[in-house]
């Protein structure tokens, strides 16, 4: 499947979706760029089988050398620091992995956070310019007034909470309450001049209703990522969203920034990017923080959904 969102994406800059294009016209195997790359992934087709995928990836992984970080590239050059990134869910699994990289590239970065203290304790202390923290609840619209905002080019939103009721869904953080109500309200705040929203979905969400997606919609997160997407699709904002497989390595809950610096992928790094939600897997936290962030650049990525999975090689 992987292939045929290739024919709609027109060529862009160096990246695991540029990749994903040059997948039509080249043989299935390509190097993740190693300046943006998860340890030196490979972009795999959905459609290759198992085995086939394993042959391949073994053969391709030979020539790559362990470098050992998703994280901190030594050289970025594709990023700029006029950027400044509103991260939301900055606290979470994927959050925590989306502000140590942009922090590693030097891009200034804002956090909306319900507890604000957890920043510390994740990041350290930075320097104002580099990492802004604000206090909010996507929940509650005036949270999301127009300072929060100010000066933000770009978006990231990691948002969620557990599928099952759980001590976070504690003062009704529910999904329906943050990956629906939460991104509806963060859509209707976006001033006009965002230049990306990008935002972590999850694979099944067109697919809630039927087995065994419809297990984990029990609680109904799947229809309410659903309904926060199909927000977003309907909004003029230039968004991206990237539906996660099962989330592997992480969340670190109790590390800090320069353990999250040293975090790897493991062995989980090839990677199968799709569109349809035909996709079926897991995916490392570190692939889908890279993700969003090489999404931020590419206009091909812009008002695109894909799926994303990483296996291990
Ligand atoms: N787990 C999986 O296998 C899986 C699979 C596919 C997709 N996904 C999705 O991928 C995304 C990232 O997953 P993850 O595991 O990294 O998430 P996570 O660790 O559960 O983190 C969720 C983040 O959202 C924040 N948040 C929750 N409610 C909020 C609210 N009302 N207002 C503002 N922030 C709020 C949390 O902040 P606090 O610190 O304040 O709680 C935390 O920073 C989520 O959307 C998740 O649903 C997960």
């Amino acid at each position: 499947m992987a292939l045929s969102l290739s024919a709609r994406l027109p060529s862009c800059s160096s990246s695991v979706f540029e990749k994903a294009h040059k997948l039509t016209t080249q043989p299935p195997i390509l190097p993740f760029p190693s300046n943006l790359a998860a340890c030196g992934c490979t972009l795999l087709p959905a459609s290759m089988g198992v085995a086939r995928r394993r042959r391949q990836v073994v053969g391709a992984v030979e020539e790559q050398h362990n470098q050992t970080s998703v994280l901190a590239p030594k050289q970025s050059p594709s990023y700029s620091s006029s950027k400044l990134v509103l991260v939301i869910g900055a606290s979470g699994g994927v959050g925590q992995l989306v502000v140590a990289s942009l922090l590693s590239r030097n891009i200034k970065t804002r956090l909306l956070l319900r507890d604000p203290s957890k920043a510390i304790s994740l990041f350290g202390l930075q320097d104002e310019n580099t990492l802004e923290v604000r206090e909010g609840d996507t929940r509650n619209q005036n949270d999301l007034d127009p300072t929060i905002f100010d000066g933000v080019t770009h978006i990231i939103c990691c948002t969620g909470t557990t599928a099952f009721p759980s001590k976070r869904w504690d003062g009704d953080n529910t999904p329906e309450r943050v990956d629906w109500e939460g991104i509806r309200n963060l859509v209707l705040a976006l001033p006009p001049t965002l230049e990306r929203l990008v935002l972590v979905s999850s694979i099944g969400v067109t697919k809630y209703n039927v087995l065994p997606w419809s297990i984990m919609n029990l609680f109904g997160v799947l229809k309410f990522k659903k309904m926060g997407e199909d927000f977003v699709r309907s909004s003029v904002v230039p968004f991206t969203i990237i539906r996660a497989g099962r989330l592997t390595d992480g969340p670190y809950t109790s590390y800090d920034l320069n353990t999250l610096l040293k975090a790897t992928a493991g062995k989980r790094r090839a990677v199968i990017l799709s569109q349809g939600d035909k996709l079926v897997g897991e995916v490392s936290r570190l692939v889908v923080a890279e993700a969003c962030i090489q999404a931020l650049d590419l206009e091909c990525t812009k008002r695109k959904i894909y799926e994303i999975n990483s296996v291990e090689i």
